[in-house]
């Protein structure tokens, strides 16, 4: 088979966290998707520490490289072992170090006969390292014209509009936009990679009540279990809102909310269509957030930080913010996004509520009408986490809560037996898929295929700061609500509606927080 070009992919931060945790194995998946697909390969993991050091870490971070379950035994045994012999640890510290690089690329191609068809740069670093990285790729590292440069970016992509526009100014002095990569690991998530094309496949049917006359608000939410711990430090600078609100619930908002552009593949499109609804975001008010901080945050800080007891912080561990789109179809309908550590339950989803009979605008059959067609009051586009561990859209007829557990979701919401468009809801559950894969082994694999339709751009990484930017500004002088933590913490999720503001309602029916 003749060779289409060789792919060298430098993981940099190679023995780090995340490495080990996710991109090693985003990176095997890819070889052994790709490995009779004409391209050869070279990985190089990379760090600052010298060699004799990090080797074997490295070596010790692929040893739980593993395949998908249908993949049979021996194959993976196979391609695991050619994957290891094609990895090599490299220093990248010095120009010289990327100069050395670029020479033995060049060399090992030549010796093969090989022609490049591209390098990838994954910078699995903190971001002021991005600078004199991209400074060494762009100056001592760049492919020969002909192959592709993909680097790829890991946040925070900043603090705040001013810090992420400084950051992605640096960027374009050494790449042009189509070389930057910047992930949102929830981009790569099954579920939400799954909005646009579900509002495509049923976009007859949905489009005419996807609007303010119909919808009576959304949800976007993220709770999670764990808390602050261990990285204290991190959350002190970023907070909630800057954590996850900024980025992934904002990115699930945006494929909720925005119109559904003609062509799906074309990335272009797609996030000329998300710039357009970033851009329509109503100016947050200070009434638009509530914020929490969980009890022993502080306690956390002090100790690990290592501050003194009069050491105090207003940093939110949860946020609810209610937002608003200026446009036609939102004008007026609530999208609330909601998110939080150390709350009761872990979950995530985004919902759609419908107003009755929203569904009732498809006049079928007059039986057929009543019978089927207006009950739906909700999708849910659930995410994969908690109660319901695998990811999944459901059209469902009561109210209940996303994070029911799964036993009781029959009885909640007579799922099985509810038709939606008078179609078997079967069609609309998207049960476990086939095969369930990682947000990062999707991403990895967009990122080969140069699709960048998954990626944050600097347009829409700008836009979505100026938007929230001018919320945390508001949000300086206020101190946070303290919720105990853990299980005993109020389901935060029973809002109300107010005046423009929000409220918090508890399981009993009290308020715990909110502002006017
Ligand atoms: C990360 C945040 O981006 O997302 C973490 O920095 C958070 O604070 C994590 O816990 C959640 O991701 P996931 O995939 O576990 O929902």
């Amino acid at each position: 088979k003749q060779n289409k070009g060789h792919v060298s992919v430098v993981l940099l931060g190679a023995t780090g966290d995340l490495a080990k945790k996710y991109l090693w194995q985003g990176l095997f998946q890819l070889y052994l998707n790709e490995v009779n697909s004409g391209h050869s390969f070279s990985f190089h993991g990379a760090a600052l520490t010298p060699a004799e050091k990090a080797e074997p870490l490295l070596f010790e971070a692929l040893k739980s490289l593993s395949c998908p379950e249908d993949v049979p035994p021996d194959r993976c045994a196979l391609v695991k072992d050619q994957f290891l012999k094609l990895t090599r640890y490299r220093q990248l510290k010095t120009s010289e170090n990327y100069t050395a690089l670029h020479q033995d690329i060049l060399t090992s191609l030549a010796e093969e006969g090989l022609h490049e068809a591209g390098r990838l740069f994954y910078l699995s670093v903190p971001p002021f390292a991005y600078a004199d990285i991209a400074q060494n790729i762009n100056g001592s590292c760049r492919p020969p014209p002909g192959a592709w440069l993909r680097v790829v970016l890991e946040k925070p992509f900043g603090h705040d509009y001013e810090s992420a526009e400084k950051l992605a100014g640096v960027m374009q002095t050494f790449f042009r936009e189509e070389e930057i990569y910047r992930v949102d690991h929830y981009l790569g998530k099954q579920t939400v990679e799954q909005i646009l094309p579900f509002r495509r496949r049923h976009q007859k049917f949905l489009d005419p009540i996807w609007n303010k006359q119909h919808v009576e608000r959304v949800e976007i939410v993220m709770k999670e279990t764990v808390d602050a711990k261990g990285r204290t430090s991190f959350y002190e600078e970023y907070g909630v809102i800057r954590d996850v609100i900024q980025n992934h619930l904002t990115e699930i908002l945006t494929y909720v909310a925005m119109e559904v552009p003609r062509n799906l593949s074309n990335s272009d499109e797609v996030l000329r269509a998300k710039l357009e609804l970033l851009d329509s975001l109503r100016a947050p008010e200070h009434s638009s957030a509530v914020i929490g901080q969980y009890q022993n945050y502080l306690a956390q800080v002090r100790e690990e930080m290592e501050k003194n007891h009069n050491y105090f912080t207003n940093t939110p561990t949860f946020a609810g913010v209610l937002i608003y789109i200026d446009n036609t179809r939102w004008e007026g309908v609530p999208f609330l996004l909601v998110s939080g550590k150390d709350l009761d339950e872990r979950t995530s989803y985004a919902r759609v509520v419908f107003k009755d009979n929203a569904f009732c605008v498809h006049k079928q059959s007059k039986e057929e009408t009543i019978k089927n067609s207006c009950q739906p009051k909700q999708i849910i586009f659930h995410i994969g986490n908690g109660a319901l561990n695998f990811p999944a859209v459901l059209v469902t007829k009561s109210l209940f809560k996303p994070s029911l557990p799964y036993s009781q979701w029959q009885e909640a919401s007579d799922v099985p037996g509810i038709s939606f468009f008078g179609q078997p809801i079967s069609d609309y559950f998207v049960h476990r898929p086939v095969q369930e894969r990682d947000a990062y082994t999707a991403l990895i694999s967009n990122i080969y295929r140069g699709k960048k339709g998954s990626f944050v751009t600097t347009k829409n990484l700008l836009a979505s700061w100026r938007f929230w930017t001018r919320l945390l500004e508001n949000l300086n002088n206020e101190t946070p609500r303290i919720y105990p933590g853990g299980e005993e913490t109020i389901t935060l999720l029973d809002f109300v509606i107010e005046r423009g503001g929000l409220r918090f309602v508890s399981k009993e029916g009290l308020e715990v927080m909110g502002m006017d």
